[in-house]
Parts: C-alpha cells; structure tokens; sequence
C-alpha cells in the first residue's frame, strides 16, 4: 500500500454528536436540541445534550488521538455556540472553546480540520424560515467570517457544510432528522440555500485565511436492481439527486438537467467559487429499482444491495465501490479528495475485529484507487468516539474508542490500536 507524501491520516467527529454542554457559556438550542426535546424522535429517546461530554473532555480527547499518531483531526463547530441566535455579534466563550481546542491540537502536532455546519442550525433561524429562507445563507457567511476572525489563522482546511443532500433529505423532505420537515415535494430551496450559503462562505473564509476550503458530501455509488429501462432511468434518477445535485454546481457544471432550484442572477457563479478540493463521505452503495408505487414522490425505490456483509446499522460492506467512487469523482471534477468519513457501526468493544477488518478493507481501496489515479489527499475514520448517532441515539456505536456513557470512561478498541498501527507504518 502506498500513499502520496502528505497524505493524512485523521479522525472525525461533530458539535452535536459529542460536545455536550448543550448550555454552557451562553450556547442556545439549535434544531438538533428541539428534535431531539419532541416525543418518539430517537429511537433511545436520548439527545446531544450530554453526548460525550467533549466540551469539557477535550484534552482527553485530544491525547486520544496523539495516542493515535494522526495527522488531523476533523472536528465541527457549533454555530449556536459562536452566534447563539444564528445573528449579530460573536459570543466569545462559545469561540474561545474553538480556540483553545485548536491550540491543543497544534500543540500536539495535529491540524486542525474545521467544519461550519454539522447540521446544528440555531432554532431562531429555524424559526425564522430555517434554509427554506434565502436569508439563512446570508447569515451562514457571517458566521463563517466570525469563525475564520478567530481560527482562521491555524484551521488547516475547512469544510463549509456537511452532506447537504443528507440534511435536506432527511431533515426537511422525510423528517427522521431535524428539523423534522417532511416536505419532501418543495426541497430544492433548501438545497439551492445551502449551496449558496457556502458559495458565500468560501468568499468569506478566504477572506481570511489562507488555508484550503472544500465541502464534505455524502455519496451513494448506485447499483440498478432491476434490468428494464424504467430500473435503469431511477438508477440515474438517484444518481442526480443524490450525487450530483450538491456537486455539479459547485464545479461549475449547474445544476442537473431538469432541476431547478429558485437560483437568481449570479448565484452559480457564488457557488462555483473554486475549491481546493473535495470531502468525501462514504459508507455504502445504494440499489435502485424503479418506483413500486406509483403515486410515489420518489422516482426510485431504494434497497439494501444483496451479497455483501452488513454492519450492525445494516449497511452492506463494499469497500471497491469506495475505489469507484473516488475515480469516478477525479474523472468528474478533477480536483484533490479527502475522504472525510469513512467507518461503520458495530457494538463490538474494546475487542472490535469486524471494524478492523471493515476499515483495512476501506483504506485498501482508497490505496487501489490512489494507484488507478486518483488524486486523494487524506482519510478519515468516522469516529473517533462512539456518540450521539442522530434519530439512532446512543443505540450505534461508531468509534475507535468506546464511551461508556454513564461514567464518560474511554476505552480505546482494537481497531484504535489497529489504525495507530497502521498510520506508524506509513510514516
Ligand atoms: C454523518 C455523521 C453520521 C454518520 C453515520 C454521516 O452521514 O455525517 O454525522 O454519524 O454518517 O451515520
């Protein structure tokens, strides 16, 4: 296996997810913590308002992952921590958290990797329209200016927002996250307003900070099910929705045929503003037929693709659609890639070999993939710390080290010990 001088080895986590301290130092509720506050939301009933207490733990945390050996660590900031209405000045607590978490990254060799938009929007902007509202990406690239004011000097790359495609499908057109919208018909706003939050926010973060600015999309490689024509046009259907929608634009490739989003004068030009790469979210391939029902809002029926091992989340284990994946985006957009999440849920612990053997399989094909050609400038693990998995609570553990949430304890799992293993080797 070799990969390209430079290439970095990271793990990854999100505000929500694991800070906690849902109220300290002047932080307000974001949509995560209303969803979360509404009956029959989480499967466990529980929230992030505790999560794993990193808030507070982060120096732990941090020598967990000095323990590791990696190169950088992604991490989200809380937009209701830095602007706890989503509006107007900076709340300096809530950034002075970010702050001294950079530093103790730096002091321990590790770059700081920072995203904007976990998914946690303040409510008040929720309430005020939420990214329904063209307003809301306004406001974002006011948040990313106060954020770069600060970090912007030792964030070694960022990342604008995380998986629009999954925050607008599941957050607004099925409702299984927040803000719990089920509007599965009128999406298109919310996905124009995010890219256009991000346009801006590329402008305001170089503004600022000389680092590179990529974004982290979730994708799907598509597997047709079915062998007629009609199984064949959801196939694609899929493919435009999901994979391309929220990357075509930001290439300068417009939107996909046939989708038109309420884009004004200049907008794509906003959105196109060049990046420096492309994050890369992945966990499993997607198998589509055409749609059973035909009343159905989705042109496409979505299964779990046959023959493969499934986590415990039941998601199948397909590594080489990861190689797929990261050449067909070199081919496509010719720009460098980070795979900003790659991992899997299973409750082994602290002896976890199906997750050894699920992220050796995964840095093998990004390794396939970096021989093919493809341009890959670093990988990392999601998680690393179990944590609050969405509507799923506390019931999927995705982390190198387990939390046991009662008492905060962290005990690394095998797989921890596998990847410092395998980062050593490399070096
Ligand atoms: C999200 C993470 C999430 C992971 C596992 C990704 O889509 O970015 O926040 O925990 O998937 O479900």
């Amino acid at each position: 296996m070799s990969f390209p001088p430079g290439f970095r080895w990271g793990v990854s986590t999100s505000s929500y997810q694991v800070e906690g301290a849902a109220s300290a130092d002047g932080r307000r509720p974001s949509i995560w913590d209303t969803f979360c506050a509404e009956p029959d939301r989480i499967t466990d009933g529980s929230s992030g308002s505790v999560a794993c207490d990193h808030y507070h733990r982060y120096r732990e945390d941090v020598a967990l992952m000095a323990g590791l050996g990696v190169d950088a660590y992604r991490f989200s900031v809380a937009w209701p921590r830095v602007q706890p209405y989503g509006s107007g000045a900076a709340n300096p607590p809530g950034l002075a958290f970010y702050d001294q978490l950079v530093d103790e990254l730096l002091g321990h060799g590790i770059d700081p990797v920072a995203t904007l938009y976990h998914w946690d929007l303040p409510q008040r902007l929720q309430d005020a329209g939420g990214w329904a509202d063209r307003d809301t990406a306004y406001r974002f690239a006011e948040y990313a200016d106060l954020v770069a004011a600060v970090l912007g000097d030792r964030v070694k790359l960022w990342i604008t927002l995380n998986e629009p495609a999954i925050h607008t499908f599941y957050g607004h057109g099925v409702g299984m996250h927040a803000p719990g919208e089920t509007r599965l018909a009128d999406t298109l706003p919310i996905a124009h307003h995010q890219l256009l939050g991000h346009g801006l926010a590329v402008a305001a973060l170089r503004a600022r900070s000389s680092s590179p600015v990529t974004i982290a999309n979730n994708y799907s490689p598509v597997r047709v099910l079915g062998g007629t024509d009609a199984d064949r046009a959801a196939g694609a259907a899929y493919d435009t929705l999901h994979n391309r929608l929220y990357s075509d634009p930001l290439f300068g490739l417009g939107y996909p045929e046939g989708i038109e989003p309420p884009v004004r004068s200049g907008d794509l030009d906003v959105i196109a503003a060049p990046l420096d790469g492309l994050g890369v979210n992945y966990y499993m391939p997607i198998g589509i037929t055409a749609p059973s029902d035909v009343d159905s809002l989705f042109p496409y029926d979505m299964a779990i693709v046959d023959g493969y091992p499934l986590t415990e989340f039941g998601w199948p284990v397909v590594p080489e659609a990861l190689t797929e994946l990261l050449l067909d985006l070199h081919q496509r957009y010719a720009v460098p890639l980070y795979v900003t999440e790659s991992g899997c849920c299973y409750e082994q612990s602290p002896e976890d070999p199906l997750r050894v053997a699920y992220l050796s399989a995964h840095v093998d094909a990004v390794a396939t993939a970096v021989a093919k050609g493809a341009d890959v400038r670093g990988y990392f693990v999601w998680s690393l710390l179990d944590n609050f998995e969405w509507s799923e609570g506390f019931s999927k553990r995705f982390g190198l080290v387990h939390v046991d949430f009662a008492t905060q304890a962290r005990t690394p799992k095998s797989s921890y010990f596998w990847y410092r293993d395998l980062i050593a080797g490399t070096r």
